[in-house]
């Protein structure tokens, strides 16, 4: 990774963000900085200096030597630059005020790759709607390229998931994919009205940005994000307002937890965001219904032993005559 550029922040005309870039084009790695760390970056930089700037998340760290600028950073690879490049290229940004970059992309339909019977297809007595396993049931009676394999037993699944920070560049195959989000659909929600949306993420100007908006967490740059978002208008019920946004809410988190144990089973990994800024969410994917949660997945660069919990005496609580 070379040092290469410093661009305006997402969402704010004050901070940047600094760019490294790999071999091919999409070897891009960046660190955000906001307007405390930029000034003190430039103070330590203009004086010809050598010190430390200690980052938000109270791990990650700048340190400025002479020869060369190192970054390290929480849950990441370090990064550095050229003392000399990075001071002219940083100097040179502060010089002017900024516009921070919008970034608002528009979502298009989802065609999945294997043919699902539609409803003018279908014998008069299936014509009223598609099954919730459409999409699965079309995946697994296609000749997809190793569809078969993935793990079935459930005991596995939930014992062995673990949250991942660290994803390996590996791309994550269409088919897995496909197995996620029809994961999602099938997921019970309130009066089946589905009272969710989910947005599948794959430009890469969104990703960065997603990573602003969620506290500036870098992983949620991962190879494969799902943003759920809640949609109380699909869940035509007699019930308060309150009511249907919690039953969006739950529909919501219940259909991201089905695709986190999909995933699981096809031998990924992931992590859930809950920690994000809804308004710079809904910025980014082009919406106004709340965001419930983004759910990263990838390949793990390790594969770490699951969590301990609680004693299941203090969770279980036992109701009886
Ligand atoms: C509602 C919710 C919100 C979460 N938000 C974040 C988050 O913003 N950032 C993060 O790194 N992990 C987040 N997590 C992941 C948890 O930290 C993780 O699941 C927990 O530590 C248990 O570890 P395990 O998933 O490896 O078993 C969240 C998990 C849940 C269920």
């Amino acid at each position: 990774m070379v040092f290469s550029k410093v661009e305006p922040s997402y969402f704010s005309k004050d901070g940047c963000r600094i760019i490294w870039s790999g071999i091919d084009e999409d070897d891009v790695d960046t660190v955000v900085l906001n307007k405390d760390e930029l000034d003190q970056l430039v103070e330590i930089l203009k004086n010809n200096n050598v010190g430390k700037v200690e980052l938000e998340d109270n791990f990650s760290e700048i340190l400025i030597n002479s020869d060369v600028v190192q970054f390290r950073l929480k849950d990441r690879d370090q990064l550095e630059a050229n003392t000399r490049e990075f001071r002219e290229k940083i100097l040179e940004y502060a010089k002017i005020p900024h516009d921070p970059l919008y970034v608002q992309v528009f979502p298009k339909e989802f065609y999945p790759s294997v043919w699902i019977q539609k409803d003018d297809d279908a014998k008069p007595s299936e014509k009223k709607s598609q099954k919730p396993t459409s999409l699965l049931n079309a995946i697994l009676s296609s000749k997809t390229k190793g569809a078969e394999v993935s793990e079935s037993d459930i005991f596995r699944i939930i014992s062995t998931r673990r949250s991942t920070r660290k994803f390996s560049k590996t791309k994550v195959e269409d088919w897995k994919i496909e197995k996620i989000l029809a994961a999602a659909d099938t997921a019970p929600s309130a009066g089946n009205f589905q009272g969710l949306e989910v947005f599948y993420v794959k430009s890469k100007k969104a990703k960065e940005a997603l990573v602003e908006a969620a506290n500036r967490q870098p992983f949620v740059n991962a190879p494969l994000v799902l943003v759920f978002c809640m949609n109380p208008s699909r869940v035509k019920m007699n019930f308060s307002p309150e009511m249907l946004a919690k039953f969006s809410l739950q529909d919501a988190t219940l259909a991201a937890s089905y695709s986190q144990l999909v995933a699981t089973a096809l031998g990924l990994s992931s992590i859930w965001i809950g920690m994000i800024d809804e308004d710079k969410v809904k910025q980014v994917l082009g919406t106004d219904l709340r965001p419930s949660s983004i759910l990263c997945i990838g390949y793990p660069d390790v594969r770490k032993s699951p969590k301990s919990r609680r004693k299941l005496k203090d969770l279980i609580h036992v109701l009886e005559d």
